[in-house]
């Protein structure tokens, strides 16, 4: 049951899984428990998921309850009345159409929950911040794995998007001082929500500023004292890469032993070469992190030379 309940919590079904979990057990307690455990649930109530979605999740329960000739427990139905009028009414609630739906996707990262409002679209509004990356939460449990790089220290983030990784960070209190960047306007409002939803009481550990690495005049003047620049998923287009390494030479130029770790996908080899034959012409070292998953995913340590 726990990853229909984690993927019910991304907006993901995976039929097959259902199908499985109501073959094994069809009892109207069953039944109840995955309801209590998603569309019921705290995290649902207080983050909720796309009601489109939980439409179609109910719906799909239903279906593969009835075609195996189980006996619906009757509060499903309730909750199917429910979730179609939350789903057909229009988005009252949400006044300001200049930001994304409030919708959020949950995530459970260690021992935290991260809810972030996020878009359907994986690009919205001609960018890629407003969906959480795999990297970001990779990177995330590389960070509580590896707590000693990170605890206490200043940190900078490079294209933070919806502030997975910054967010999972503050609510696991392991910076001293964080600071999410990103280029997008869109995606800068879209991270204060979410910073505020996840953070609400906690505002001093955390600022939010526009970085843009392709600026005409550097932005990074204006952050001083890094220790460590994070970056996830954010090595995508190869004529963006020069000032990308630029950008994080620059930032940790400015204090001794200071460091960047950068998780990315590899999506595209060349394009991933292209980012280390970079930061190698730009006089920066880098070294693996060694980091397991069974995703495509590369974690570096980058540092000056010398
Ligand atoms: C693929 S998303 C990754 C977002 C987030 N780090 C994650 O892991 O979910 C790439 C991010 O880089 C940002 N970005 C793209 N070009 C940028 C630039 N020139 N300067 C700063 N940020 C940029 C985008 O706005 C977006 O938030």
């Amino acid at each position: 049951m726990d990853q229909i309940v984690s993927d019910f919590f991304l907006w993901k079904i995976d039929q097959n899984k259902m199908k499985d979990f109501i073959k094994n057990n069809n009892s109207a307690s069953h039944q109840l428990k995955l309801i209590h455990k998603t569309i019921s649930c705290k995290v649902n109530t207080e983050n909720p998921v796309d009601p489109e979605f939980c439409l179609k999740f109910i719906k799909a329960l239903l279906r593969i309850l009835e075609t195996n000739g189980a006996e619906v427990e009757e509060t499903l139905y309730d909750v199917l009345h429910e979730v179609q009028l939350k789903a057909v009414q229009p988005q009252l609630e949400h006044s300001d159409k200049s930001l994304v739906d409030k919708y959020f996707k949950s995530y459970f990262i260690e021992d935290q929950v991260v809810s972030l409002a996020e878009t359907k679209q994986i690009i919205s509004d001609g960018t890629t911040g407003l969906t959480s990356w795999p990297a970001g939460i990779h990177l995330s449990h590389y960070i509580s794995q590896n707590n000693q790089h990170f605890k206490q220290k200043k940190i900078l983030e490079l294209g933070s998007g919806t502030g997975i990784t910054g967010i999972f960070c503050l609510k696991s209190k392991i910076p001293s001082k964080y600071i999410l960047t990103d280029c997008h306007p869109k995606v800068l409002s879209n991270l204060e929500i979410n910073l505020e939803h996840n953070l609400a009481s906690d505002t001093s550990s955390y600022s939010l500023a526009t970085l843009d690495w392709e600026a005409e005049t550097p932005q990074t003047d204006n952050f001083a004292d890094i220790d460590v620049v994070l970056g996830a998923d954010i090595v995508f287009d190869s004529r963006i890469i020069p000032d990308l390494v630029k950008t994080i030479k620059s930032l940790i130029n400015r204090k001794l032993d200071s460091l960047a770790f950068i998780a990315s996908t590899i999506r595209n080899e060349k394009t991933y070469a292209h980012f280390l034959k970079e930061l190698s012409d730009q006089g920066l070292s880098c070294v693996d992190c060694d980091y397991e998953t069974s995703d495509p995913i590369k974690i570096i340590k980058i540092q000056l030379n010398g």
